[in-house]
């Protein structure tokens, strides 16, 4: 067995209820962890909790239960910035996930640096959540979406990337890891390169933050986003990261209560950071959930789930390279967390579906990023997306599955 001997997946399992049930009387085998990870019992006990004996609303009340969940809240905050090693508490600001955080972004970068024919720059490998937010702001502003080739492996063209900063995006956008690929990009070298141009970073860590360690501050990114519920979390949390000199200069996105200083009937004062974001009730019980999740990951620690994944990673693609007809999509020689595939000249779902069957959760379809589907010229993938209590007998299972599907399908 290729299992590393500190690392112990089968011991994992037993904290994630889900994992434990049968789907069609068969064993279900979860991979579908890029779409959501499963919840361990600490979070699921957690959200009990605070609806049971804690909820309440925050920094509205004097009375105990509000202040007991105010610093519940605030010291929540205080775990995620140094889960990914932001210097200040208040650089992170809590949102409904990755699609909110870009959002977010979109509206308030964009009114503050936007200008008509103003440009953004992504990649050809962005999931919709941060491709259309910018796509749209360039549409109000008759501006350009710049879209940065990849290789035929799926990889970043570093070249083109560094090309086209030389048009002065107001940003550059881009994935830390392919949610349809599994491709790891060269973060810190395209950061790089984008503040020798002056335009500033924001990294959509979705795929990346249960998988590798991460340092906003070393990586020195101007903007982090992830979902809580791709990070064994909640649904219904995400975060923004983001450099206090730029938030502090960024206009508030939504308007309402908490993110207020004084009101009148004839204008408003807005709060101070992070509260200036953060309009209306936040999902507490959610970041509280967060923050366990958290925490439970720490304990396991982050580098020794990545290099765990790594190897069932590389373990997967062997055998299923070795399976007649099939056809990984994405060739990264950087990847992790995911395997795209196509079996012979089969329309994905048929795959799919045959695997359901025989208990296997995998995503088809185009995975929420169709442009990338474009690019290879298919109309969607199969993809197997791992998660730290995945384990090597659950990927020879796959890959057995997947030889059946092949033998009936090609
Ligand atoms: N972006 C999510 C996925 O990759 C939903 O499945």
């Amino acid at each position: 067995m290729e299992t590393l001997p500190a690392f112990r997946a089968e011991t994992i399992r037993n904290d994630f209820p889900a994992l434990h049930q049968k789907v069609y009387n068969k064993p279900l085998v979860y991979l579908d962890n890029a779409a959501t990870t499963q919840k361990p019992s600490v979070v699921i006990q957690r959200l009990s909790d605070y609806y049971a004996n804690e909820n309440c609303n925050i920094h509205r009340g004097v009375h105990y239960l509000s202040q007991q969940a105010t610093a519940a809240f605030e010291q929540a905050r205080a775990v995620t910035a140094r889960f990914i090693g932001a210097q200040k508490a208040h650089e992170v600001i809590f949102t409904k996930g990755t699609t909110e955080s870009i959002n977010l972004m979109a509206d308030s970068l964009g009114r503050l640096l936007m200008k008509n024919g103003g440009s953004v720059l992504i990649t050809g490998m962005e999931h919709h959540a941060n491709l259309i937010p910018w796509q749209q702001l360039c549409l109000q502003h008759q501006g350009k979406l710049l879209v940065t080739r990849l290789n035929e492996k799926g990889e970043i063209d570093l070249d083109h990337f560094a090309e086209l900063l030389k048009q002065g995006p107001v940003i550059a956008a881009f994935a830390h890891i392919s949610n349809a690929l599994g491709t790891i990009s060269p973060v810190a070298e395209m950061i790089r390169l984008a503040h020798d141009a002056g335009v500033p970073v924001l990294i959509d860590g979705a795929q990346s933050i249960a998988h590798c360690p991460v340092d906003v501050t070393e990586l020195d990114c101007d903007f982090f986003v992830f979902s809580g519920h791709k990070v064994y979390a909640p649904m219904g949390v995400g975060v923004l990261y983001g450099k206090e000199e730029w938030l502090l200069k960024m206009p508030p996105y939504q308007f309402g209560g908490e993110m207020v200083d004084q009101v009148s009937f004839e204008k408003t004062s807005f709060n101070d950071l992070p509260f200036k974001f953060e309009a209306g009730t936040p999902n507490v019980g959610a970041v509280l959930g967060l923050e366990t999740a958290l925490n439970y990951l720490n304990r396991i620690g982050v580098a020794a789930v990545g290099a765990y994944e790594h190897s069932l990673i590389e373990h997967a693609l062997a055998k299923l390279s070795a399976i007649d007809g099939l056809r990984v999509v994405g060739q990264a020689a950087q990847r992790a967390s995911v395997i795209s595939f196509l079996i012979g000249d089969s329309h994905p779902y048929d795959g799919g579906t045959l695997l359901d069957k025989m208990g296997f959760a995998v995503r088809t379809g185009h995975h929420c990023a169709q442009p990338v589907m474009d690019i290879f010229g298919v109309p969607g993938t199969i993809r197997a997306s791992i998660a730290m209590y995945n384990t090597f007998d659950e990927v020879d299972r796959l890959c057995e599955a997947v030889q059946r599907c092949a033998t009936m399908l090609t």
